[in-house]
């Protein structure tokens, strides 16, 4: 199936106990190929923050975890981390400098890269992610769609090749939950979007991964994984009310009409 496609993330028998005994992650297998937008779905403490965190070295497990063929280890973490943007859960973990463009501008200067293409990075990432009227603003006073969208702006200005993003639609109202799923969709990379909103999941993605107690319990189409409620069910997975397949569907081509 993945033979003529680059892989893009290749995670083969990782397995991650944090320092308290918790075990995370088991045995987890995963290839994901360029390109592909990938929804990772589970219960709360199923190990998806866990896994994003493994992806750029920030955990490091047991077992091998590959950016476009390249295993990650001590001596290329800089590297990984310019291919991989990860977005945190939680944005206030992400953004502390005093002014947005400052945030956004924090990855590209460490990269020592000259003013004049800070600027441009910073103002082309604002502009995707409809933010650019506030790079004076100090993140802490903005409201908290507001703040993930910075978030995300903080990772693109570094041009990465992979994102995956923490709980996107988590604490947002319907419509910002859209205008961001909007501005998702359109980018064009490689995307891992970690969720328990299912409805939210099938917006942004073909795929999807089910994390249960630290394991892979599935992985296939979603529309395919949607159709079996009693595995949804088993993981302590469940639609919200007046949800149907059909409804999504038709959410799906009203985005962007
Ligand atoms: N820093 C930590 N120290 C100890 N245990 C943790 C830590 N972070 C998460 N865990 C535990 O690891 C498991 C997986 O957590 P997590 O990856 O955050 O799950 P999810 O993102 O799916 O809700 C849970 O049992 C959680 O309580
Ligand atoms: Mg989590």
């Amino acid at each position: 199936m993945y033979k003529n496609k680059n892989l893009a993330i290749e995670i083969e028998n990782l397995n991650f106990t944090y320092p308290d005994g918790t075990e995370a992650l088991k045995d987890v297998s995963l290839k994901v190929c360029e390109g592909e937008s990938l929804a990772i779905i589970g219960p709360n403490g199923a190990g998806k923050s866990t896994l994003l965190l493994n992806l750029n070295g920030l955990l490091k497990g047991n077992g091998s975890v590959k950016i476009f063929g390249t295993e990650i280890n001590s001596s290329n973490l800089r590297d990984v981390r310019k291919k991989v943007g990860l977005v945190f859960q939680n944005p206030d973990d992400q953004l502390f400098c005093s002014t947005v463009y400052e945030d956004v501008a924090f990855g590209p200067m460490n990269l020592r890269l000259k003013e004049v293409e800070i600027e441009r990075r910073v103002n082309d990432a604002l502009l995707k992610v409809e933010m650019n009227g506030y790079k004076n603003h100090n993140a802490f006073h903005l409201s908290y769609g507001q703040k993930k969208r910075v978030a995300i702006a903080t990772i693109l200005s570094m041009n990465p090749d992979i994102i995956a993003i923490d709980e996107p639609s988590s604490n947002l109202d319907h419509n910002s939950q859209l205008s961001l799923a909007r501005i998702l969709i359109s980018l064009l990379k490689t995307k891992l979007f970690v969720t328990h909103d299912i409805p939210y999941a099938a917006l942004l993605c073909d795929r999807v991964i089910i994390i249960d107690s630290g394991k892979i319990v599935a992985d296939g189409l979603l529309f395919d994984i949607l159709s079996i409620p009693e595995l949804l069910e088993r993981h302590r997975l469940g639609f919200p009310p007046g949800f149907s397949i059909e409804k999504l569907k038709e959410d799906k081509n009203k985005l962007f009409h």
